[in-house]
């Protein structure tokens, strides 16, 4: 490859879809993401200096960061995450060597696949290996999280992260947020295909409405604990929730209800995919897409103009948002035989209700972090 030839190594980091579990990351609950073909290579070499340069296949611009002044790049318009994964690696006890970071990421910037845990996650990786350490890949994801909330500013749950650096080929992740234990179960959709959508509809509110998600939560947990023994969110039955659902303001209710509901559906869809049953898979998706959007209010005249056409179909069996929302990208499950014509329909129906042109991806599950040399 041709930028390969200037650079000592490469590292890559990749993008992931989420089946089931959003919104409840930061609850402690389990989620099911996997990783997929799209990712963020870093292109690497150290170079000598105390100096970390910094460019993009993509973008003009070109960033140097000090290595012994990294704390104080926070808001750089570009290389802001890098900067912040520099320092929380640093600040960890890691060496750092300068070197010179060329990121080329297929990704879309924004798109709710994680771009932004792919970008912490190789530039983590990378720096490691410019200065000749070995990593942990779960060591990897969590201090890439600590760069998005500490450096960036949102204050995510892990899924994203972890999903990006321990990712493995053709699975889904169950991951249980509260412990990191990672059941691994080996993605066979029959006759049908997990189809990514983007709607194309840029991300303004994201961050703020974001972190305003997170903070309810917290204090939806704080009013419950008042009456239930709960170590998080996820630890509430649906009898509880029932039990209790009093004590919560009529918006914190309908944010507890969706979190409750979604950590059953995660249950549900593990269940569903290893029996096989796509049907169920396919209904759970609905009904995630329906409690995102009338529960957790993180959709919008998008994203539902997306799903309701992609759902309107009967070659798809489910349809929903995935990521943090507020536009982004769905994820819809459909008959491998009809991918075209699905895409066909679902991009014209988009386009003459929203404007925007729906784009779609191929991806495959792929492994989280790889490294050639
Ligand atoms: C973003 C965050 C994740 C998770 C999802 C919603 O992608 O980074 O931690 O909360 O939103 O499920």
């Amino acid at each position: 490859m041709l930028i390969m030839k200037d650079y000592d190594f490469k590292v890559s980091a990749a993008g992931r879809i989420n089946i089931m579990g959003e919104h409840v990351d930061y609850c402690g609950g389990k989620v099911m993401p996997a990783a997929i073909s799209l990712k963020n290579t870093v292109y690497a070499r150290p170079n000598g200096t105390d100096k970390i340069n910094i460019s993009w296949s993509n973008l003009p611009d070109k960033v140097t960061l000090e290595i012994d002044n990294l704390g104080n790049y926070k808001g750089l318009k570009y290389g802001n995450y890098q900067a912040g994964s520099a320092f929380v690696w640093q600040r960890a006890g890691h060496k750092l060597v300068g070197c010179d970071l060329h990121y080329d990421c297929s990704i879309p910037f924004g798109g709710g696949l994680s771009s932004s845990a792919a970008t912490e996650v190789s530039t983590i990786a990378a720096l490691a290996t410019a200065a000749g350490e070995a990593f942990d890949n779960i060591d990897v994801a969590l201090k890439a999280r600590q760069a998005e909330r500490e450096y960036v500013g949102v204050n995510c749950g892990i899924m994203d992260q972890y999903a990006s650096a321990c990712g493995k080929k053709d699975s889904a992740m169950l991951l249980d947020c509260n412990t990191l234990e990672c059941e691994y179960l080996p993605l066979k959709l029959g006759g049908y295909s997990f189809i990514i959508t983007n709607t194309d509809k840029p991300r303004s509110l994201m961050r703020s409405k974001y972190n305003e998600r997170q903070a309810e939560a917290e204090e939806a947990l704080a009013l419950l604990r008042r009456k239930l023994d709960l170590k998080s969110l996820a630890d509430l039955s649906v009898t509880n929730f029932k039990a209790y659902a009093t004590v919560l303001p009529k918006t914190l209710k309908k944010r507890v209800e969706h979190i409750v509901g979604e950590c059953e559906r995660v249950r549900l869809a593990s269940l569903a995919l290893k029996a096989g049953n796509m049907e169920m898979l396919g209904r759970l998706l609905n009904l995630s897409h329906a409690s995102l959007k009338d529960n957790y209010d993180v959709t919008g005249k998008e994203p539902d103009s997306l799903v309701e056409a992609a759902q309107s179909q009967s070659c798809c069996l489910g349809s929903r948002l995935i990521g943090g929302g507020f536009g982004g990208c769905t994820l819809s499950l459909v008959k491998s035989n009809s991918v075209e014509e699905f895409k066909e329909f679902v991009h014209n129906s988009y386009y003459n209700a929203t404007g925007f042109n729906a784009v779609f991806y191929d991806a495959e599950i792929t492994d989280g972090i790889n490294i050639t040399r």
